[in-house]
């Protein structure tokens, strides 16, 4: 199905009527030694310059990494790449894919940040020891995507919920839509804590969405509620402070969230998810948290 949906009154299916995908088994990684704040592209970045503690970033980025290995995740770590301080936040290079009969492939981003172009053919290698087949998009026509920070898969189905308004622009999907073949509902974003649809947009599981509700219009309010029986909101302060939706539930059951997320880890448990509380205190610094430190591919 290839389609790009901004209004309800486009949207033509249902949850059933979406093909089902394998759930992803491995998790790209970037080692965070290269890791640091150097300018401001967010706002969570201001006066935060210089401000990383080194040895702690890496304390926290390995229980990450060991919280995916003990899934039973196989786990791809690359090194982070001098001169970019951000390439550890490796959900938004790239947007992978695999076909219903099995070819892995990937679009690599058009980083919107000029201070993060670099980082993409770096993680565009990995794809390559990988097999993935490698599709770059045309920088004359498109300006403006940021990978899996913007672009997310629905739980097990093939259809792509794309943030757009700070990092990805609206243009991009339909060429996403049809080189993957699937459906993509595209979500404006209107407040720039939410930069990216992984800061306010957490799928859980086929059914289940948390999100914080303000960061979205009212249309995309209602295109969330009509793919999504259960929806979660969450607080402000659990949502900008500490990046609740920014938590990753890559198997459907266990969910990964920053440490304090009081109100929404109840929401969660009360809902059937297991809750396992990260520090990432120093990449909510950066504007990033457990989602963004990672990539999940097939
Ligand atoms: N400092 C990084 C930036 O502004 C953080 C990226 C976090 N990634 C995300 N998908 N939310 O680009």
């Amino acid at each position: 199905m290839k389609k790009v949906v901004t209004k309800l009154d486009q949207l033509d299916f249902n949850l059933a009527d979406l093909e089902s995908m394998p759930v992803p088994e491995k998790v790209l990684v970037v080692n965070p030694s290269q890791f640091d704040v150097k300018y401001v592209i967010n706002p969570h970045m201001k006066g935060h310059i210089g401000d990383i503690d080194k040895e702690v970033a890496l304390k926290e980025w390995k229980a990450l990494k060991n919280g995916y290995e003990d899934l039973g995740m196989y786990v791809h770590e690359i090194e982070g790449a001098e001169g970019y301080p951000d390439m550890v936040f490796c959900a938004n290079q790239s947007l992978p894919n695999i076909t219903s009969d099995g070819t892995k492939q990937v679009v690599m981003s058009v980083m919107h940040a000029p201070q993060r172009k670099g980082e993409v053919p770096h993680i565009q290698k990995a794809y390559e020891e990988s097999s993935y087949e490698i599709v770059h998009l045309d920088e004359s026509k498109f300006t403006d995507f940021e990978g899996m920070g913007d672009a997310i898969w629905h739980h097990k189905k093939r259809l792509i919920w794309g943030g757009y308004g700070y990092r990805s622009s609206l243009d991009v999907y339909k060429y996403i839509s049809e080189t993957f073949d699937t459906p993509v509902i595209a979500l404006e974003l209107i407040d720039d804590r939410f930069y990216h649809l992984d800061t306010c947009f957490c799928v859980l599981n086929e059914e289940t969405v948390m999100i914080y509700s303000k960061a979205f219009t009212e249309e995309g309010l209602k295109l969330i509620g009509a793919i999504f029986p259960n929806v979660i909101d969450t607080n402000d302060h659990e949502a900008a402070e500490l990046f609740a939706c920014n938590a990753t539930c890559p198997d459907g059951k266990n969910v990964f969230i920053q440490e304090g997320c009081v109100e929404a880890n109840k929401a969660m448990e009360k809902a059937g998810f297991i809750v396992h509380e990260f520090s990432t205190e120093e990449y909510l610094k950066s504007g990033g948290s457990v989602f963004c430190m990672k990539m999940l591919l097939w």
